[in-house]
């Protein structure tokens, strides 16, 4: 199973994300947090990178291209994946079909998780993250059970760099001008699932199994 979750910054993807790959045992392949893991690795690369993600702007092609061909070479995508917030933009639309040919894979589903701008708002800024291992709450809607520290490692929750409101406004911008457009593109190739987003975590993960487990 071969999957693509799309859908505005803050819309739910990363949290549709883990609940899928745990469901389904695929891996989670989120282009955001490998650019946050490079960034914490402060190298030369992890530099450029946070010079784009810190103003929310889409990191270059060439760049996001190379590391998720390098990540679907491994063995463990073999059994299928989950790509999260990947492709954004035509070209990346364009080089994933590139990758998948060579390969003689296809790309089974491709959910967009749609969500009105009210809601992302407030969701992206009640969203907090562990440093250390990852993990996302939300101080509402899926708040820790102690508050302030990360039910996986215990760790102090913090804010992601790029949830304020000036920057999340740029990422919407970015996303209707350049990501949208790709939705036509999956939608002709009969692959495209829309679903309503501004329901309650375990009612989209069950809109988005029924699709899965319904032509598995
Ligand atoms: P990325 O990390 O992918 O950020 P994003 O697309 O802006 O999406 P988010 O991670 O903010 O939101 P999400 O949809 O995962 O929502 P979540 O589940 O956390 O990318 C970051 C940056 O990296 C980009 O801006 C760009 O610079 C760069 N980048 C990444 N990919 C790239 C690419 N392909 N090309 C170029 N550059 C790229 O949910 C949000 C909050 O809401 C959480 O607190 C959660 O608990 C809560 N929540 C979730 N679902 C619900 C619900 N149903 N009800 C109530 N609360 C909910
Ligand atoms: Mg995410």
């Amino acid at each position: 199973m071969r999957i693509i979750l799309l859908g505005t910054p803050g819309g739910g993807k990363g949290t549709q994300a883990k609940l899928i790959c745990e469901h389904f045992d695929i891996p989670h392949i989120s282009t955001g947090d490998i650019f946050r893991g490079k960034i914490k690795e402060g190298t030369p690369e992890g530099k450029e990178i946070s010079e784009y993600t810190g103003k929310g702007q889409l990191v270059p092609d060439r760049l996001t291209i190379a590391l998720v061909e390098e990540r679907l070479k491994k063995d463990d995508c073999k059994k299928g994946f989950l790509l999260d917030g990947f492709p954004r933009d035509e070209k990346q639309a364009q080089a994933l079909d590139v990758i998948m040919n060579n390969k003689h894979e296809q790309i089974n589903f491709v959910f967009l998780i749609d969500v009105p701008k009210e809601i992302i708002i407030d969701r992206i800024l009640g969203r907090r993250v562990c440093p250390k291992c990852g993990e996302s709450y939300h101080v509402k809607y899926n708040p820790p059970k102690e508050s302030g520290s990360c039910d996986v490692c215990g760790t102090s929750l913090i804010h992601r760099a790029d949830d304020q409101e000036d920057i999340i406004l740029d990422r919407l911008a970015i996303y209707n001008r350049s990501t949208e457009p790709i939705l036509k593109f999956y939608e002709e190739k009969g692959i495209l699932h829309k679903i309503k987003g501004d329901g309650r975590i375990p009612e989209i993960f069950a809109q988005i199994s029924g699709v899965l487990s319904k032509t598995q």
